[in-house]
């Protein structure tokens, strides 16, 4: 897959993008990043990337000129025009469904804001899509683009060792996945479930998904209300209940359990 990324701050996408999985993906040749200073595309000597607001008030705007004459000579090396995503705090909040259907893509280009932002025309004008990490403010998209780019990498086939690592992991189903255990088996005063030393492989999976319903209802019941449920998991919720594990997550587990959610109502999360 192809990323091309335009930012005034390419260098700062080394190191995150060189090393461990992403950098591994990049050197195999799975993930081509291609990084474009914005500056490189400015229409006046002094390459400037930025003015003043119209209308006044604080800070400054990204200039539309260097986005649009960057787009364009990137349209002369494309075989085909990526979607083009624009990160900003207003954009759709990430999510791993996003990230999975973006990872399915040939190419992308990303444009990385700075400032109070870019010229509205650069949206309007080049954008596909907005995205936003989270509901707060960075000081620029590049962080946000390498957030997207590693998300990305990790679903790459190839990438990770098999489809296995990115298939049973939070998220998926709208389910925060279950908790690890490794060597040693006594540590600090705990040890390992003794379920998970027992081989009995059915006894395992079963415990995982129940762990990672209660994981799920008990730090993230906004995810549960969307997750979709087998019978499996009922019968595990209603264990749940009855062992009284889901605390403050009680009322909203009796309430998916009872039936019809549409006409009753949700209770407060
Ligand atoms: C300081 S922010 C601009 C915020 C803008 N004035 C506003 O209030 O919406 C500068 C740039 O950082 C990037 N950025 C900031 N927060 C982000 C977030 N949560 N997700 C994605 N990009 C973000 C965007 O590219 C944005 O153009």
């Amino acid at each position: 897959m192809r990323i091309d990324v335009l930012s005034i701050f390419p260098g700062m996408f080394a190191g995150p993008l060189d090393d461990s999985v992403v950098g591994r993906a990049r050197a195999e040749g799975i993930l081509d990043v291609r990084l474009h200073d914005l500056r490189a595309h400015a229409a006046d000597r002094h390459r400037l990337t930025d003015d003043y607001p119209f209308g006044g008030g604080s800070g400054m705007v990204m200039k539309p000129e260097p986005f649009f004459r960057a787009m364009t000579a990137l349209g002369e090396q494309w075989a085909f025009r990526p979607r083009v995503i624009l990160l900003s705090p207003q954009g759709a909040r990430l999510e791993q469904a996003r990230v999975v259907e973006l990872s399915k893509l040939g190419g992308l280009c990303l444009l990385c804001g700075r400032y109070e932002g870019v010229d509205e025309r650069v949206r309007e004008g080049l954008v596909d899509e907005e995205l936003s990490i989270g509901d707060y403010v960075l000081t620029g998209g590049e962080l946000a683009a390498m957030v997207l780019i590693d998300a990305i990498a990790r679903l790459l086939p190839g990438t990770l060792g098999g489809p296995g690592s990115t298939v049973e992991e939070s998220f998926n189903e709208n389910l925060l996945e279950y908790p690890h255990y490794t060597r040693p088996r006594f540590f600090a005063g705990r040890s390992v479930p003794d379920v998970l030393l027992s081989g009995d492989h059915g006894a395992i999976r079963t415990w995982r998904r129940k762990q990672s319903l209660l994981r799920t209802a008990r730090r993230r019941p906004d995810l549960l209300m969307r997750a979709c449920l087998g019978q499996e998991d009922r019968t595990l919720l209603e264990e749940l209940l009855r062992e009284g594990e889901l605390a403050e997550a009680t009322r909203l587990v009796r309430w998916m359990l009872t039936g019809d959610r549409r006409d009753r109502g949700s209770p407060a999360l």
